[in-house]
């Protein structure tokens, strides 16, 4: 493992964690616009500000409100690529985590179609003619379940990292987990998930930024992408130092060093980037560099994530099974049914415009 990720390893290996690491990245950035839109829909209901309009009916509460059920979906059918090559990479660790769960993995399915339904709730007029506690209370009910359906990932990522803990996990019932290697990567992951929520957000909002409503909705994204870059580089340098030996070795010596230079950079480009945004206000430009810097920040922090998993768990062992996996084939049947799904998506796309324009 002393090879940049992910050259050092067998080709089929290779493979299955560079397409892992990807689809994963693609549900991270999403799973985060859900993770901290939920978070600051929560906020703007408990904080409505004392102003003539309310948080809730301003234009970026408005965006969010409209957008969460087809972020939620689109977070859920984004999780499902990862989960399918978690299985390949990982296999017996990844059951045994989920066997070791018990209810806390069982329930997160229903505890999403519950939310799943609120977050339709939410974006009806009834809703908004609800009491204060009404409205709040779900806003809230829904924040809480979305961190604690990221809990269960968590505690489900770090048992399949630490089959020494197996045995003690089954006797009692219980984690057995770091209440503060948990917390810290909760911390990691819904700080991150605001500078990216924000950044969509930004992409979301109307261009002019002439309109005095659309630049303080710039103003607050920028405060909040900033406190949650500060929030997740602090809890990612304390984990870092808490870290094994072994794991921090790995991140940074050649295997991950060169990812987290990719995440340092991606960091320093999003922070100074809303720095500039909360100082003079946005541009469209910027947005284009912010994209770039937070892709660069959700692949390096993916990798580095990977690496801390490669130091406890011995992958050579599996080669074999990932070159069983790679000769099964299934190409053919694959590209087919990429190429129908996207044709059915299109129509749908078309179809829904065509709706859009008629309402005009
Ligand atoms: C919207 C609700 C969800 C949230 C908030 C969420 C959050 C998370 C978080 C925080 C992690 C990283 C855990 C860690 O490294 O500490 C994660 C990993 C992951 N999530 Fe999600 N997730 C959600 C839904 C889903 C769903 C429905 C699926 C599957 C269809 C899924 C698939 C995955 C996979 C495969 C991983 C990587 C697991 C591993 O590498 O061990 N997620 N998720």
């Amino acid at each position: 493992m002393e090879t940049l990720f992910p050259f050092g390893f067998p080709t089929p290996t290779a493979f299955y964690l560079t397409l892992y690491v990807l689809t994963f990245v693609l549900h991270q950035a999403l799973m985060h616009y859900v993770l901290a839109g939920s978070g600051y829909l929560a906020w703007c209901n408990l904080v409505p500000g004392d102003g003539e309009t309310p948080r809730t009916a301003q234009p970026l509460a408005k965006i969010l409100r409209d957008w969460m059920p087809f972020a939620l979906s689109a977070a859920i059918t984004a999780g499902v690529a990862p989960l399918l090559f978690v299985q390949i990479v990982y296999p017996t660790e990844f059951y045994t985590a989920n066997l070791l769960l018990w209810w806390r993995w069982m329930i997160v399915i229903p505890v999403l179609i519950v939310v799943f339904y609120l977050l339709y709730l939410v974006k009806t007029r009834r809703y908004s003619e609800w009491s204060f506690l009404a409205r709040t209370s779900i806003a809230v009910f829904v924040s809480a379940c979305f961190l604690f359906v990221g809990f269960c990932w968590t505690a489900n990522h770090l048992i399949s990292m630490h089959p020494d803990k197996w045995p003690g996990i089954y006797e009692t019932g219980r984690t057995e987990l770091s209440n503060m290697e948990v917390l810290l990567r909760m911390l990691i992951w819904t700080g991150g998930a605001f500078p990216t929520m924000c950044l969509m957000a930004a992409w979301q909002l109307p261009p002019s930024s002439t309109d005095s409503q659309i630049r303080l909705e710039e103003w607050r994204l920028a405060r909040a992408a900033l406190g949650g870059l500060f929030l997740a580089t602090l809890a990612g340098i304390v984990y870092l130092v808490r870290l094994d030996d072994l794991s921090r070795g790995l991140i940074l010596g050649s295997l991950g060093g060169p990812y987290l230079g990719i995440t340092i950079l991606g960091l320093l480009v999003q922070g100074g980037l809303w720095f500039l945004i909360l100082q003079r206000g946005g541009r469209p430009v910027y947005r284009v560099i912010l994209s770039g810097g937070c892709t660069l920040a959700l692949v390096g922090a993916s990798v580095l994530r990977e690496t801390i998993r490669l130091a406890h768990l011995d992958l050579e062992k599996l080669a074999s099974h990932h070159e069983q996996a790679a000769d099964i084939g299934g190409w053919l049947v694959f590209l087919v049914m990429a190429v129908v799904n996207v044709a059915v998506i299109g129509v749908c796309v078309v179809m829904v415009r065509r709706g859009l324009a008629s309402q005009e």
